[in-house]
């Protein structure tokens, strides 16, 4: 019988994360460890499953949120929070087809064609979601052009910067993890989350087009199950750098969403409007009332 598999990624300096293929996953410290007899000091380099893969990755994306935990912003939903969460979801789209082709293309010269029409695949999957985010500016009255071509969320910033130093990398390896993390947070929203939105803008006005796509109700759900099968089919030393990455971006996002989301309702639409060059009547719409479920900004790949 084959020997259950286990994996490892040293995430921090002190930190592995440890995830066996039943699912069950550790993070351990290995400062207390003596390096020649602590088993995970040396880099994993076996073969990967999807039960352990995926709980390396979302090992790596908890650890990096849990930085932030107690610092986590959880403003009440309001239409101009989530006007800038649109904004971010479109910087965080837009350019996600031609950087994947980018890194797919340079696979290809390296030799490693299973990955290029991986990114090939997930390119074609990606176009056109920055229309989607669009069109609900639109749809809430905002011209979302101009909004978007003056205005990028600062939180929002640093994601976008990463997702292109990656594709552009010698070996863009990195880029699943990123697109793994954004999907996988995506995919956490639920009906109710969309409901939630919908409940803030006009009446018999279709304004969650992203938000559904980029949800557990929308296509999501399936890349991340795709990533998953696909990262535990590659070699450890890929599988390192992914989950490794998936750290860092997660990090990133974490600071990046807590950001934007610590901005005071005042702030949000000031930006709105400056970016806008003129007033907009339609921000002043009350949010809910408070005890409703709290709006994550819509931001994905
Ligand atoms: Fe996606
Ligand atoms: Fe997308």
């Amino acid at each position: 019988m084959a020997r259950p598999v286990a994996e490892w990624v040293n995430v921090t300096d002190d930190i592995s994360i440890i995830a066996r293929e039943s699912g069950e996953v550790w993070f351990h410290n290995r400062s207390g460890e003596k390096g020649d007899i602590d088993p995970f000091a040396a880099p994993m380099g076996g073969v990967g499953s999807p039960g352990s893969t995926v709980g390396l990755l979302d090992g790596a994306i908890n650890l990096a949120f849990s930085n932030i935990e107690k610092r986590l912003a959880r403003p009440e939903p309001t239409v101009a929070g989530y006007i800038v969460a649109l904004v971010g979801a479109y910087h965080t789209s837009v350019d996600t087809p031609r950087n994947l082709r980018r890194a797919a293309s340079r696979f290809e010269k390296l030799g490693r064609p299973e990955v290029a029409a991986y990114l090939e695949e997930r390119a074609r999957e990606e176009t056109g979601h920055d229309r989607l985010a669009l069109k609900d500016l639109r749809a809430l009255g905002v011209p979302g052009e101009r909004l978007v071509a003056n205005f990028i969320p600062e939180g929002i910033k640093p994601l976008c910067n990463r997702f292109d130093e990656l594709c552009a990398e010698d070996y863009p390896i990195g880029s699943i993890g990123y697109s793994y993390c954004l999907e996988r947070i995506a995919a956490l929203k639920e009906k109710s989350d969309i409901e939630t939105v919908q409940a803030l803008c006009p009446d018999g006005v279709d304004t969650t087009r992203f938000l559904r796509s980029h949800s557990s109700l929308g296509s999501e759900a399936s890349h991340v199950a795709e990533t998953i099968e696909f990262v535990a089919s590659l070699p450890a030393s890929d599988r390192i750098k992914v989950v490794q990455e998936t750290y860092q971006s997660a990090l990133i996002m974490a600071e990046g969403y807590n950001h934007e989301l610590l901005k005071s309702e005042p702030q949000i639409r000031a930006e709105i409007e400056q970016a806008l060059g003129e007033a907009a009547p339609y921000l002043h719409v009350p949010g809910p009332s408070a005890g409703q479920k709290h709006y994550a900004a819509a931001t994905a790949d």
